[in-house]
């Protein structure tokens, strides 16, 4: 291949952003600036959400409006409500959450408004139903009643309302805060571009995220969450696990969870999140994959030099709180669902179509032959 091809678009800067940092170098991430460590501390996800999208972290009077404005849009029609429970109980929760994002555009008002004005109301809509969408299907598909959301309980203890009927302990109900401020928001990674790349062409914000999840689904993407929880359950219990990843690095397979285009030393997301994850299990008395998760990493380290990314600790976490494993990339979704639109509305703002060339190395110019001479 010739060089100036960048497959995968490797090392090329397309635009300008203000919205996220990913500083590989002093191994950080920051948002509007305030790193992804400080806001885990200090904010709720709620603040955080604010912030991506807002530029600014709220003022309390700020908070209470976005919480207010939140929780209000939380119902779903009865219409998406029926159609959830028709799709097929073997679907994947991806397909359906990117089939009803799809449907409520079908039903916004607003859906032909670009304004940046309309694009936040809708941003808010799209982010505050979401979570029933994956919590309703949750249910369903397990032959359960659809639980309303409930206006009195914030962002993350809702989810875990209508997905179990029952909220947590503060401490579970703070990891899986953290684990959403983590997925927020990422810079230019596959299914943000994918989302600025429609954003491009002037379609529409339901259109954009529909595509982001489509693209987030894949495991060398989002999808990897998923896959790190397939590959503990293989590996079954710490015994098994130093055999398991030196006869899967002997077969030059790749170790979903590991590596990352941009950290080469680790991912920045990584220490706050394992903190968390090693909580949960301690909480939930796990014993058995926070040792396969030590062990992984650190043949992972000694003999390739490749560090967990986020998808790591949040796999077993998600877990250890109890969803189902086809539900770990859905809980990105709603999280990311808040950095797909600040960089929706940021593309919007000073649009260029994304439009890249490719090198033709296909058949010489050539005369069609009429049918029956074919
Ligand atoms: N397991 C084993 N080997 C690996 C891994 C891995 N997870 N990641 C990279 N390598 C090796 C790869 O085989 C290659 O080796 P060689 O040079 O001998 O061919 C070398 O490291 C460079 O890898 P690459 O695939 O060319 O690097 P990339 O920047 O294109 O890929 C990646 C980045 C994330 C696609 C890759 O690391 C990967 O497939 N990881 C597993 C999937 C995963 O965990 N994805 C989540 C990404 S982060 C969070 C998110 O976006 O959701």
């Amino acid at each position: 291949m010739s060089d100036d091809i960048k497959k995968g678009l490797l090392g090329i800067v397309v635009d300008e952003t203000t919205i996220s940092q990913v500083m590989p170098e002093i191994n950080s991430l920051t948002y509007r600036g305030y790193t992804v460590q400080e806001l885990c501390d200090k904010c709720s996800f709620e603040e955080v959400a604010f912030l991506v999208l807002n530029g600014e972290l709220p003022n309390e009077k700020q908070l209470k409006k976005f919480i207010k404005e939140e929780r209000s849009n939380r119902k779903l029609s009865k219409q998406i409500l029926k159609d959830i429970q028709k799709m097929p109980k073997k679907a994947h929760p991806m397909d359906v959450i990117r089939t009803s994002v799809s449907l409520m555009s079908l039903e916004d008002k607003e859906t032909k408004d670009n304004s940046s004005k309309a694009n936040m109301r809708k941003a808010m809509r799209i982010f505050a139903k979401t979570p029933t969408a994956i919590a309703a299907f949750f249910r369903v598909r397990k032959g359960k009643k659809i639980i309303s959301p409930k206006k009195n309980l914030s962002f993350s203890e809702n989810f875990f309302h209508m997905c179990f009927g029952k909220v947590p302990t503060k401490e579970i109900v703070k990891a899986f805060d953290v684990s959403l401020i983590l997925y927020a928001e990422h810079s230019f990674n596959v299914s943000t571009f994918t989302a600025r790349t429609i954003t491009s062409s002037l379609s529409d914000i339901h259109g954009a995220i529909t595509g982001a999840i489509a693209s987030l689904k894949g495991p060398l993407h989002g999808g990897a969450n998923e896959e790190v929880m397939h590959m503990m359950n293989k590996i079954k219990k710490p015994e098994n696990a130093l055999k398991w990843i030196n006869n899967t690095l002997d077969k030059k397979d790749v170790v979903m969870g590991f590596g990352h285009r941009v950290y080469k030393k680790g991912d920045s997301r990584v220490p706050t999140m394992q903190k968390y994850f090693k909580k949960v299990a301690e909480i939930k008395g796990d014993k058995k994959f926070n040792k396969i998760y030590d062990i992984v990493e650190r043949v992972m380290i000694d003999r390739k030099n490749i560090h967990p990314n986020v998808d790591y600790p949040t796999g077993p976490t998600y877990h250890l709180m109890g969803f189902d494993t086809d539900f770990f990339t859905p809980i990105f979704v709603i999280s990311r669902i808040t950095g797909w639109s600040a960089h929706i509305m940021e593309q919007h703002a000073a649009n260029k179509l994304i439009r890249p060339l490719s090198k033709y190395k296909g058949q010489e110019h050539r005369k069609v032959m009429l049918l029956n001479y074919r």
